[in-house]
Formats: C-alpha cells, sequence, structure tokens
C-alpha cells in the first residue's frame, strides 16, 4: 500500500465509501477499500468509478455545468468533455442548461453509437419545487428538458426551510426511484442537522450530499458524518472557483509535481474518495481537468494541502457545516 492509500484511507475513516477502476487493479489496493492505480500505471481517468450505497457506480470526474448558458457554448462544452473522456455531468435545474446539455448529450450518444447507460447524469430539484406532487413535475420537467427517460442521480438542491415539505420531497425522491425515474437520489448542501433529521424520516439513506469541498473548505466533520452513513461526498467548486490557483503553496505544489494548480486541487479531492464536479467552459481546460489522477501526491505533501483547510467557502454558500 502506497502513503497516499494510507493516508486517504485514514481520512475518509470508513470502508463504506468505495473506489472502483474498471480495469483490474494490484490486490494490495483493493484490501485497503481504496484503488488506486500505481504510479508506473498510466491510468485511464474517465474509467475511475465510486460504489454508492444502492450498488450503483458514479463516475468520480464529472463535468460542472453552472453558469453555463442555455446555448452552444453549452452544448460544445459538453461535447468536448464527452470527447474527452468524461462519463459524468452534473447540471441542475436552477442552472437553466438542461436542454443544452441535452442536446449535446443525445447527439453525442447517436454520433458516437455509446449506449445510454455509459453516461451518468445529474441534476438537481430547485428550492422552489419542494413538496411530493411539485417534486414530481420539477422531475418530469427535467426528464422532458433533458430528452432523457431516467436520470442516473437526483438530487434535492438544498434543504427547505419547511420540515414537512423536505420530507415530501425526500419521499417524492423515494418513489421516484422505484418507479426507475431516476437510479440514484441525493441531496445537496446538506450540513449535520439536516442530515441528521432526514436520516430520522427516510426509507431510503441519500447516496450522496453534494457540497463545497476543496483544500481551503475542507470540512471535515460533515465529511466524516457522510462516510459513517455511508453517503459519498461530491465536491462541488473542486476549483475553488478558480480563486486560490495563484495561491503561493498550490503553485509550489503544481510545480514539484509538474502539474498545474488545478489538477493539484482535484487529485487532492479524488485522492480522499470524493466524486469532483470541476466546471469549465474551455476545451483545454475540460481536457486537462480529466488528467489530474494518474499521479499520486506525497503522504508528506498531502498533509501540507491538510493544513490550507478551513472553512473557506468561496460560494458564499448559506448551507454551513453545522446546519
Ligand atoms: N449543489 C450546489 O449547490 C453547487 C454549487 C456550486 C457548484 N456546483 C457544481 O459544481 C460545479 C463546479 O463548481 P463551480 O462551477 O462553482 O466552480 P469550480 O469548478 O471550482 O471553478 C470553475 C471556474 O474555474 C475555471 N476553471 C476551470 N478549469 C480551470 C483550469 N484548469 N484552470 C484555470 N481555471 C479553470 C472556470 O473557467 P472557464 O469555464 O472559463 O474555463 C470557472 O471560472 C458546478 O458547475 C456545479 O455543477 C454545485
Amino acid at each position: 500500500m502506497t502513503n497516499v492509500m494510507q493516508n486517504s484511507a485514514a481520512q475518509m475513516g470508513t470502508e463504506s465509501v468505495m473506489i472502483n477502476k474498471k480495469e483490474p487493479v494490484r490486490q494490495d489496493t483493493m484490501d485497503s477499500g481504496y484503488a488506486s492505480p500505481p504510479r508506473e500505471m498510466p491510468v485511464k481517468e474517465s474509467s475511475l468509478t465510486v460504489r454508492l450505497n444502492d450498488g450503483n457506480e458514479i463516475p468520480q470526474v464529472a463535468l460542472g455545468v453552472y453558469k453555463a448558458p442555455n446555448g452552444q457554448e453549452t452544448e460544445d462544452a459538453v461535447t468536448a468533455a464527452l470527447d474527452a473522456g468524461y462519463r459524468h455531468i452534473d447540471s441542475a435545474a436552477r442552472y437553466m442548461n438542461e436542454e443544452a446539455c441535452g442536446r449535446a448529450l443525445n447527439a453525442w450518444l447517436k454520433k458516437t453509437g455509446t449506449p445510454r447507460e455509459d453516461v451518468f447524469v445529474t441534476t438537481k430539484l430547485w428550492d422552489a419545487d419542494h413538496g411530493y406532487e411539485p417534486t414530481f413535475n420539477a422531475l418530469n420537467d427535467s426528464l422532458k428538458k433533458f430528452g432523457l427517460d431516467y436520470f442516473d442521480l437526483y438530487l434535492i438542491h438544498s434543504p427547505s426551510d419547511d420540515e414537512e415539505k423536505r420530507v415530501a420531497s425526500w419521499r417524492a425522491l423515494e418513489m421516484a426511484q422505484r418507479l426507475g425515474l431516476v437510479r440514484s437520489i441525493g441531496v445537496s448542501n446538506f450540513g449535520k442537522a439536516d442530515l441528521e433529521g432526514l436520516l430520522e424520516n427516510a426509507s431510503v439513506v441519500p447516496a450522496v450530499n453534494q457540497i463545497e469541498v476543496h483544500p481551503f473548505c475542507q470540512r471535515e466533520e460533515l465529511v466524516d458524518l457522510c462516510h459513517q452513513n455511508g453517503i459519498v461526498v461530491e465536491a462541488y467548486s473542486p476549483l475553488a472557483r478558480g480563486n486560490k490557483l495563484e495561491d503561493e503553496r498550490v503553485v509550489a505544489l503544481a510545480e514539484k509535481y509538474g502539474k498545474s494548480p488545478a489538477q493539484i486541487l482535484l487529485n487532492w479531492n479524488a485522492a480522499r474518495g470524493n466524486v469532483v464536479l470541476p466546471k469549465s467552459l474551455t476545451a483545454h481546460r475540460i481536457q486537462s481537468n480529466l488528467q489530474s489522477f494518474g499521479f499520486t501526491i506525497s503522504a508528506e505533501d498531502l498533509q501540507e494541502i491538510d493544513r490550507l483547510g478551513e472553512e473557506n467557502y468561496v460560494t458564499g454558500s448559506l448551507h454551513k457545516s453545522d446546519d
């Protein structure tokens, strides 16, 4: 077992979050529950997956499309991502670009003859649509906009302030999963209290909690709580929205490893077992972000990065870890 694996396993503190690589991996990596290729083996980045608590596998890297317009620019970005090897798109009703994402996805599937099942599609229930019936209406609307008959993952975008509606929305997601409209269900922006409240009322434990996580905002207690409950953490804003790419400590590590600062941030996150959702509309960045995982940051350097971390939100998130 390499140092980074020991470090990651300790940080994850659980065996319930499993990383898988579709190609054969060495037995010593399998034993840890953390499968990372040895340093000398070239990694096929798009084949990295994490197993969810419902048995489904989620590609560990997604193209995020927050603030991407509902038009050609986003279609080009989604197409570039799929061409580059991404097999996971993270959208939301709130981003108002589900049509553009769907157009690009469906055209690419047709052009390449790739089965729908090979691409993992996530979207989210917006806050205004909480409640049992409104959730179904919103889900159907999103399916229509995407031109799909199911989503791989459907998330509650944020916890509703209305406890009753929040539970009703989750019940709707559980039913949608039973009906096959969504394969996995999860939450986003749920803090400790939100999560504990949901777990008391849920029949299905959320498969993921999508929250802001990057080296400057590590949220260890909330991440640990997710892992203790078998919930995979999806790290949003994994590039800290581009605001920390000039941080001298990140730049020094990038120089040391011959990588870009963005690749250092993404590698750190994935080594913790998190799913990462870097957003870019720029073709060469889309490509280089996917090439962030075929190297190993030493345990010593990971500790250095760990010291960067406080609850330093770049998104202005209203939802903090303890909420
Ligand atoms: N659930 C939620 O509430 C929530 C909240 C926030 C985000 N998210 C999800 O997480 C995704 C990512 O988060 P985010 O969009 O906030 O921020 P992010 O991915 O951390 O950063 C995106 C910014 O970094 C730039 N960038 C991307 N790759 C780069 C590279 N290699 N070098 C330099 N700059 C680079 C992008 O510019 P260009 O586009 O110009 O390349 C963009 O300005 C979102 O798109 C969304 O899917 C979810």
